[in-house]
């Protein structure tokens, strides 16, 4: 497996849509483990290949508390929702793409996604809570879509200004362990 650098905000990349991948071969598959040691080693519970620059619907997640169980993670390809909750959950949303940036996001509580597994296999999976939310989340990264998207046009224009600005100067914030920032995508 291989680390890969994550593209930080604002990246024209990550405005893009990505593409679906024809089936989940032996490169998708490798991709899928890069990604996740990838979002490992960043202490992130999610990652979209499009923060790894490169533009295909892949995404993986891991929202097991790894001071408690086992990793738990889901490889997807080509993931879709196919049903969201009418109730609704607001949560504190952090991204990898986006160093110490934090919004609270409003999107349906629950959903159910369809998409190929690590195997090339057709899966379904219905999620709920802090799982729904980071399904929800890299989704919006294959659309080109990030958290800021959902929050004020001020706000995000502040937050992304501030972003510029410290990768300009070489001065990105790092995350701080043991801390809400160990949960982003
Ligand atoms: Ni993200």
């Amino acid at each position: 497996m291989a680390r890969l650098p994550i593209l930080i905000a604002p990246d024209p990349r990550l405005k893009k849509i990505a593409k679906p991948v024809a089936a989940v071969d032996q490169r998708v598959a490798r991709l899928m483990d890069d990604m996740l040691e990838t979002m490992y080693q960043a202490n992130g519970i999610g990652l979209a290949a499009p923060q790894v620059a490169i533009l295909e619907r892949v995404i993986v997640v891991d929202v097991a508390d790894r001071d408690i169980t086992d990793p738990a993670p889901l490889r997807l390809a080509n993931p879709e929702i196919v049903w969201t909750s009418e109730e609704r959950a607001v949560r504190n949303e952090g991204c990898l793409s986006l160093p110490d940036l934090y919004a609270d996001v409003e999107r349906p509580a629950a959903v159910k996604v369809r998409y190929l597994d690590e195997s090339n296999r057709a899966r379904e999976i219905e999620a709920s809570d802090l799982l729904a939310t980071c399904l929800q989340h890299e989704i919006d990264h294959l659309n080109g879509v990030l958290f800021v998207d959902h929050i004020t046009k001020i706000r995000r224009d502040m937050f992304l200004r501030k972003l510029q600005k410290a990768k300009k100067a070489g001065t990105l914030p790092g995350s701080v362990p043991g801390t809400v920032a160990e949960r982003v995508g």
